[in-house]
C-alpha cells in the first residue's frame, strides 16, 4: 500500500487547534466528572481483589479460561464512527491511540524483558508475562507459541485493536513499521528492580491514558477502549502488588519512582513515535491525563494498603502448578549457578531482604505475635466471627460491620490482634472474589 493510503497522524492548523482546544475546555468539567466515574468503577477493591486472585488461578487453576485471559465485553468493530469520538478533536484521538498502538506493538520483545528481567526476583512473575532466555531460544528454535503467559495473551490484542479502531476512524489503516525498539532487560538484581518500575510506570500509563480516550469515547469505541483499558487496570494491579511483596509498603518512594520514570518516557515518546512532536500540546488534554493518573494512583494505593502479606506471599510465592516450558539444555555447571540464584533469590523474598528496615520490623513482629496466637485467632474467626461467612464482598454493610465491631475491640483490646482479625477478612476476601463465588454459584466448586 503506498504511503497516502495509510494513515499518519498529522497536526491541523494553528487556528483549528486552538479553537478545538476551546471546545474541549468548556467540556472540561463533565470530561473529568467521567474520568472519576470510570476510576471509581474500574478500581474497585473487589475488581482489584478479582485481578490479583487471577494470578494465582493462573498458576494452579489452568482449566478456566477467565485465568488465562480477562474475557472482553462484546462490541461491534463496525459500528464504530468518526461521530463516537465526543468532545477532542478526531486529529487528537487518532494522535493517541496511533502512539498507543506504537507502544504496544513489541509484545515479544516486552515479554522477554520480562520473562528473563524477573526469573530470579520472582519467578511466578516471569512466567506470567513471558519467557526467559533458554526457554525463549527453545520455542525460537521449535517454532513454538512465543508465550504462553496471561499478560501476553492481554497484550497481544491490544495493538491489533487500537490499528482496527485508527482505521473505523481516520478511515485509513496505520501504518505498521513501529519507530518503538524496546530495550534489552537482563537478569541481574539492579536490571530487575528497575525493569520492575518501568512496568509498573507502562502500564500505569496505559490506565490513564485509555481512561482519557474513554472520556472522549462514546458508543461502542467507548465500551472497545474500556476492554483495552480494563486489560491495563489488572496488570498495573498485579506488577504492583508484586512490587509491594518484593518492596514493601513505600508508597512515596513508589510514586516518586514512577513519576520520574513516567516523564523520561514522555519525552522520549515526543522524540521517537509518529506524531510525537504534537503530543503533549494540548493544555486541556494534559489536565485530563493528570487528573487520571492521579485518581488511578490514588485508588490503587488506597486498595494495595489494604493487601496483607500473607496474601501476597501466597499468591507469588506458592511454585506454580503449571507444566515447566521447554527450554534449551545448559550445561551441567551453568545449571548449578542458575539454582543458585534462584534459590538466592527465594532466601531474599522471604526474609523481606529489600524492603525498608523500619517496615521489616513492623511484619515481623506481626508474623511473631500471629505465630504465637495462631489457634486463639483462629478460633475468634471460628467462633466469633463465624468463619467471615457473609463478609465475602469489600464495602458491602456486613464487611464495614465487622470491621468496626473489630476496630471497637468487642475481639479484643490489642492493635496487633485487631490488625491481624482486619488482615485475615481481607485474605478471605480476596479468595473470595466475585468470580471465584460466581464459580460455586453455578455448582462448580472453587
Ligand atoms: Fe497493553
Ligand atoms: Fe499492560
Amino acid at each position: 500500500m503506498i504511503d497516502c493510503e495509510m494513515y499518519q497522524p498529522v497536526a491541523p492548523p494553528e487556528m483549528e487547534r486552538r479553537h478545538l482546544e476551546f471546545r474541549q475546555a468548556l467540556r472540561l468539567p463533565k470530561t473529568l466528572h467521567s474520568i472519576y466515574a470510570m476510576v471509581r468503577q474500574d478500581f474497585e477493591t473487589a475488581v482489584l481483589d478479582e485481578y490479583l486472585w487471577s494470578f494465582w488461578g493462573f498458576h494452579h487453576l489452568q482449566a478456566d479460561l477467565h485465568y488465562r485471559a480477562r474475557p472482553w465485553q462484546k462490541v461491534q468493530l463496525r459500528a464504530i464512527e468518526p461521530e463516537d469520538v465526543a468532545g477532542l478533536g478526531l486529529w487528537e484521538m487518532g494522535l493517541m491511540l496511533n502512539m498507543a498502538m506504537e507502544d504496544e506493538e513489541p509484545i515479544p520483545e516486552y515479554s522477554y524483558q520480562s520473562g528473563e528481567g524477573f526469573r530470579f526476583l520472582l519467578p511466578t512473575l516471569a512466567r506470567y508475562m513471558g519467557k526467559h532466555q533458554e526457554q525463549a531460544r527453545f520455542a525460537a528454535e521449535n517454532g513454538l507459541q512465543w508465550c504462553e503467559g496471561a499478560w501476553c495473551a492481554e497484550e497481544r490484542r491490544h495493538s491489533n485493536t487500537l490499528a482496527r479502531i485508527i482505521e473505523r476512524l481516520m478511515k485509513k489503516p496505520p501504518r505498521r513499521d513501529n519507530p518503538n525498539k524496546p530495550m534489552v532487560v537482563t537478569a541481574t538484581e539492579e536490571d530487575a528492580l528497575r525493569h520492575l518500575i518501568s512496568r509498573q510506570t507502562t502500564e500505569w500509563n496505559a490506565s490513564s491514558s485509555y481512561i482519557v480516550m474513554a472520556a472522549h469515547a462514546t458508543g461502542h469505541l467507548h465500551s472497545l477502549i474500556r476492554n483495552l483499558e480494563r486489560d491495563e487496570v489488572k496488570h498495573l494491579c498485579i506488577i504492583s502488588a508484586a512490587s509491594a511483596y518484593l518492596l514493601g509498603p513505600r508508597p512515596w518512594r513508589r510514586f516518586l519512582d514512577l513519576v520520574r520514570k513516567g516523564l523520561g518516557n514522555f519525552t522520549n515518546q515526543k522524540k521517537s513515535r509518529s506524531g510525537g512532536d504534537a503530543f503533549g500540546t494540548n493544555p486541556i488534554t494534559a489536565i485530563e491525563g493528570i487528573a487520571a493518573h492521579l485518581l488511578t494512583e490514588y485508588y490503587l494505593r488506597k486498595w494495595l494498603k489494604t493487601v496483607p502479606l500473607r496474601t501476597l506471599k501466597l499468591v507469588f510465592e506458592t511454585p506454580s502448578s503449571l507444566p515447566e516450558l521447554g527450554a534449551s539444555v545448559l550445561s551441567p555447571e551453568r545449571q548449578t549457578e542458575m539454582d543458585a540464584a534462584l534459590n538466592r533469590g527465594r532466601e531474599k523474598r522471604l526474609a523481606l531482604d529489600r524492603w525498608e528496615p523500619e517496615t521489616r520490623l513492623q511484619a515481623a513482629q506481626q508474623r511473631q505475635f500471629e505465630a504465637s496466637q495462631n489457634l486463639a485467632t483462629a478460633q475468634i474467626i471460628a467462633v466469633d466471627l463465624g468463619g467471615f461467612q457473609g463478609c465475602e464482598t469489600p464495602g458491602t454493610e456486613q464487611d464495614k460491620d465487622l470491621r468496626k465491631r473489630i476496630r471497637r475491640g468487642e475481639y479484643g483490646s490489642d492493635r496487633v490482634l485487631q490488625n491481624s482479625l482486619i488482615d485475615h477478612l481481607r485474605d478471605f476476601q480476596i479468595r473470595h472474589n466475585h468470580h471465584v463465588l460466581a464459580l460455586a454459584s453455578c455448582g462448580s466448586p472453587p
